[in-house]
């Protein structure tokens, strides 16, 4: 502090000689026209910080901050070197197929994903086909309807948003594709979402066909719950509870959104292999380079002069 008010003033205080007596001349001596000049200083830094903290408090509330965070879960494909747990992938395709596909589309997949991932190609190509695709228009110009290819994307259930709508009470099912990184909170997000319907508070009132999950923000949401023990039978024997079914569909929909992950860890290891090999390689490289100059010594010699 004193240096910055020495600096301020120019009076120099950390030069002068660190005598009491001396300190406090220097002190007595100041000007009218310096003291204006701290004034001014400390003046203007109250209000730069009278403004800072009135612009922090003048920050409004808003209903939609009122929403519950979801907790952290142990996602066995988070760490840095973890795969998707595949077999989890192949249940949650069930999940979404047997329940969510009625009120969600998830237009960016094709059925050719699901080859050596989720089923065999015979087996994805028997799964297009139980589909109905609109295709066209024929040499006739009319549109006509055949089963899927592998080729195809999946069905949406509804014609346009319009329609997804009018079935709603009015709120959209959005697509599922990308859902997991577009939502804040991620995979605990969408999991916290589908395990969190509970009864409403005192004094929340909801709307026709609105449901109560604190996870959502606001609250109250469109979508019902559509998980509960036991309400699909899987195909490996897992027993199908509440939390089993959310944590299957959200591993398919994390593997959906990001069906490279699995490659990216693997590519990122060998990255970081070779990296470090090279790192090696380039320090042991950069001293040999370096060694001719870093050890050179200079010197200087005078010149003798006749006299
Ligand atoms: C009966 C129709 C219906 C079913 C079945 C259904 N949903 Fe929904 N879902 C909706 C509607 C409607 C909304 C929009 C809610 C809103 O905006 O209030 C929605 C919204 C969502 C959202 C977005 C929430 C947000 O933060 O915006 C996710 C995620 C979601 N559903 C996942 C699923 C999953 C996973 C399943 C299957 C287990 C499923 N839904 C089954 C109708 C459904």
């Amino acid at each position: 502090m004193a240096a910055f008010v020495g600096r301020a003033t120019k009076q120099g205080l950390l030069r002068a000689k660190p005598t009491l007596l001396n300190q406090q001349a220097t002190f007595i001596s100041f000007s009218s026209k310096t003291k204006k000049r701290v004034a001014w200083i400390f003046g203007s830094l109250a209000l730069g910080g009278g403004a800072v903290v009135a612009t922090a408090l003048a920050q409004p509330a808003f209903a939609s901050d009122l929403v519950l965070h979801p907790p952290h879960y142990p996602w066995n494909h988070k760490g840095l070197l973890q795969a998707l747990d595949h077999g989890s992938i192949r249940r949650g395709y069930q999940v979404y197929k047997q329940v969510c596909a009625a009120c969600h589309s998830m237009q960016y997949l094709c059925y050719r994903n699901l080859v050596n991932v989720i089923m065999t190609e015979e087996e994805a190509k028997a799964e297009a086909e139980e589909a109905t695709i609109e295709d066209g228009p024929n040499e006739n110009g009319d549109m006509y309807e055949r089963p899927g290819k592998l080729s195809d994307h999946f069905p949406s259930p509804y014609k346009n948003e319009e329609q997804a709508r009018a079935a709603n009470n009015g709120a959209y099912p959005p697509d599922l594709t990308y859902i997991v990184p577009a939502r804040h909170g991620q995979e605990d997000y969408i999991f916290s979402l589908l395990t969190g319907y509970a009864e409403p508070p005192a004094g929340v009132k909801l709307m026709e066909g609105q449901h109560y999950n604190p996870y959502f923000p606001g609250g109250a949401i469109g979508m019902a719950e559509a998980l509960y023990n036991e309400i699909i039978e899987y195909d490996d024997g897992t027993p199908a509870t509440q939390s089993q079914l959310a944590k299957d569909v959200v591993t398919f929909l994390r593997w959906a959104a990001e069906p490279e992950h699995d490659t990216r860890k693997l590519y990122g290891l060998r990255a970081m292999i070779i990296c470090s090999f090279l790192l090696g390689v380039t320090y042991y490289m950069k001293r040999h380079k370096w060694s001719v100059l870093k050890t050179r010594k200079l010197a200087f010699k005078p010149p003798t002069y006749k006299k």
